[in-house]
């Protein structure tokens, strides 16, 4: 069962609670990875239920299986990143750790790429004749994932039926060309390297059917939604405004609102206290900006208890700093050119890319 040649497939598998999955997913590689060589590289994002443990307990009797354990990170694409780098075959997969993705296509997608030898990619695909989301997604998630198939395909100029798949497989020295590219933010890591490889790459697609998940639970929410909106955002700028930045631009967006509405409440609880009102509302909006921030652009170092509220504190300074950066820019530049909505735009960017930097850096120590 044990061998020490370098293997010829590497199979990356991103790994968050998955514990009851890893020992029968590796008896599945086993089972339908035939003559391949193989090993397989766990990625593990602390886990809480011990997949770490599991895995590297399954180590120590199968020498084909690996761990790569982070600490303080989360994100799927992050994972499966780091996982290819780490991994030692000049072929790599990637698949999910939940049993969801069919592991008997891993050999006829290693066949391909034996047999072509151009070839760069190949996707295990749920539409193209053959494949189903099958079981694997519901009626909701199903019509929502058509959605996004659709836009991404759209918007990033895509030619493949099914960009948003995390089932495939590539060869290293590809993915060395587009890895400097990627963004490690978000779940999306296909359509990430698809639009970073410009079409460079020969992509072959094979049909697969989504199976049901029988242990552990779906990882994807509304945070996953939005980091994938940003992500399609970030990559229609060719990458100019990172992930995280769009992210802290939606929060912004709804702190706005939030100062709005407040400040509505208040005039009519206080009178005409314009001041007071307006104070009242630029502090509920830093606040609600901080828990959204805390909870969506930094939900990886989500700060809790004490930490919560030193970050709360410095955040408020953040933004007061940001805020006279943003007057005292806004007023020098109309002092030179009067177009009071130039001079204003122009004040509200810098303030935005000060709070996003110095929070970045002091807030949420994300550096
Ligand atoms: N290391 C790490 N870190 N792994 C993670 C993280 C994370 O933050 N989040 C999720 N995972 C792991 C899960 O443990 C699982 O093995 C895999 O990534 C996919 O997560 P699921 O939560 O099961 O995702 P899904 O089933 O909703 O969606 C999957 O299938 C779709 C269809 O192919 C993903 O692969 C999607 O990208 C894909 O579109
Ligand atoms: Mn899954």
């Amino acid at each position: 069962m044990t061998q020490i040649a370098a293997p010829d497939l590497t199979v990356v598998v991103p790994t968050y609670n998955e514990r009851e999955n890893v020992r029968e997913l590796v008896r599945l590689l086993d089972r339908a990875l035939g003559k391949i060589v193989w090993s397989v590289v766990f990625v593990d994002d602390e886990s809480q239920d011990g997949t770490a443990d599991e895995v590297r307990q399954l180590s120590q009797t199968d020498p084909r299986v690996k761990l790569i354990h982070r600490v303080g990170r989360r994100g799927l694409a992050g994972a499966c990143i780091e996982g290819i780098l780490g991994s030692e075959a000049p072929v790599v997969a990637v698949m999910d750790g939940d049993l969801q993705h069919d592991e008997r296509r891993l050999a006829d997608m290693y066949q391909i790429m034996q047999d072509s030898q151009d070839t760069d990619l190949v996707i295990g695909s749920r539409n193209v004749t053959g494949g189903t989301s099958g079981d694997g997604l519901s009626r909701v998630r199903k019509w929502g994932s058509d959605r996004a198939t659709a836009l991404v395909k759209r918007l990033l100029g895509l030619a493949v039926s099914d960009p948003m798949s995390g089932f495939f497989m590539l060869r290293r020295r590809a993915f060395n060309e587009v890895v400097c590219g990627l963004q490690t933010h978000g779940f999306k890591i296909l359509a990430d390297m698809l639009s970073a490889a410009q079409g460079r790459w020969k992509v072959v697609e094979i049909p697969y059917q989504f199976r049901a998940r029988t242990a552990g639970e779906s990882k994807m929410s509304i945070n996953v939604s939005l980091e994938f909106l940003a992500l399609l955002i970030s990559r229609m700028t060719g990458g100019v405004l990172p992930v995280r930045f769009v992210l802290f631009l939606f929060v912004g967006a709804t702190g706005l609102f939030v100062q709005l509405a407040v400040m509505r409440l208040a005039m009519l609880v206080l009178g005409e206290e314009f001041v007071w009102a307006q104070g009242i509302g630029v502090l509920v909006a830093m606040t609600s900006n901080f828990m959204l921030n805390n909870m969506i652009t930094y939900r990886e170092r989500r700060l809790k208890g004490a930490a919560f509220l030193r970050g709360l504190v410095s955040f408020y300074l953040v933004c007061t700093v940001g805020a006279v950066a943003n007057i005292a820019a806004a007023t020098a530049l109309f002092h030179f050119l009067p177009l009071w909505f130039v001079a204003s735009s122009i004040g509200a960017i810098i303030g935005a890319l000060w709070n996003f930097w110095a929070s970045l850096i002091f807030t949420w120590r994300a550096t």
